[in-house]
């Protein structure tokens, strides 16, 4: 039986294939822990697991840039809590509820949000103004026990009227169920809440910065190295393609994984086993900023 000693299990399975399966599943999401996840996951967990039911609940408001694995932090959580059917087996028990801020942020687009998140039936929405009041016993009786709200910064693409209804809305529910509320966005997420002196100081806010050079880039690099199913060992946290990838892919985990799925693609369709700094640059990947000036030339 043969094993690459550099793989992780899925990615040795995989690995066994031709090349052109293994250039199907490469498209796949595959959660990467890293340190800052990890601390992210676990003041998650740690709000989780607090007193339910306290006058005050704890909120978090988790911001960084785009492309930067806030939605995979929060869909690898809500995961780890999923949609059970309760011991009477009579209803579903939705212990994370996720929902997004919708584009157009208004109070009724945001219900349809958490009724759809609910799994309420298109029909059963009911009357405008019986929605909050059916939209929340929906939520106790499904057990909710945090509130995930996702592209929070949509809100300030709204009128100065729809923001202040909306942020009151987010501190009455958690208020009135008294769960804790999970918010998460860019930097404009961060500037909606601070608009708002009583929710300000019950988000605690949570930062998922732009990656630097260091250490921690090569342990992401080595770990992606381990789903990544070739068969022989690219070394991407040595010299010089730590160096290549961390110029071109510009600090996000998003850009990292674009890059390093492309060069994988690359590599297969050159029957090929490693990455190396060649076949990245035949990669059919730019970095954002090459694509950003491609696009603003042909516009001119
Ligand atoms: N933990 C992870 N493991 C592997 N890949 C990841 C991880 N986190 C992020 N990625 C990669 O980065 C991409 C972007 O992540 P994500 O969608 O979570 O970013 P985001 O911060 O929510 O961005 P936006 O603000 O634009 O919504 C993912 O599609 C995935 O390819
Ligand atoms: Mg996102």
């Amino acid at each position: 039986m043969v094993t690459f000693k550099h793989l992780g299990p899925e990615a040795n399975e995989l690995a066994k294939l031709p090349s052109v399966e293994r250039l199907a599943h490469l498209r796949m999401e595959r959660w990467i822990g890293y340190t800052r996840a990890h601390q992210v996951l676990a003041q998650l967990e740690a709000l989780l697991a607090s007193e339910p039911g306290k006058l005050r609940p704890r909120n978090l408001l988790i911001v960084g840039p785009s492309n930067n694995g806030k939605t995979m932090i929060a869909e690898k959580f809500r995961r780890t809590h999923p949609q059970r059917i309760s011991e009477n087996g009579e209803h579903e028990v939705i212990p994370v509820l996720t929902v997004q801020m919708p584009a157009e942020a208004t109070v009724n687009r945001f219900f349809t949000a958490l009724q759809v998140a609910l799994g309420t039936p298109v029909g059963f929405y009911g009357r405008h103004d019986l929605r909050e009041v059916s939209t929340l016993r929906l939520m106790r009786t499904v057990g909710v026990r945090m509130l995930i709200i996702d592209e929070v910064h949509n809100l300030l693409g709204a009128t100065a009227r729809r923001q202040r209804e909306l942020l009151n809305l987010l501190r009455f529910m958690g208020n009135e169920l008294r769960i804790p509320v999970v918010c998460l966005g860019i930097r404009d997420a961060y500037l909606a809440i601070r608009s708002d002196d009583q929710l300000e100081n019950r988000f605690h806010p949570l930062l998922l910065p732009l990656w630097e050079s260091g250490e921690e880039f090569a342990r992401l690099l080595a770990s992606f190295e381990t789903v990544l199913p070739l068969r022989e060992p690219s070394h991407l946290s040595s010299a010089p393609l730590y160096e290549l990838i961390w110029r071109r892919s510009e600090g996000t985990i998003g850009e990292i994984a674009a890059l390093l799925i492309s060069a994988t693609t690359a590599a297969l369709l050159q029957g090929e086993e490693r990455i190396t700094c060649a076949v990245i640059e035949r990669a059919d990947y730019q970095p954002p900023s090459v694509r950003r000036r491609m696009v603003e030339q042909e516009l001119r």
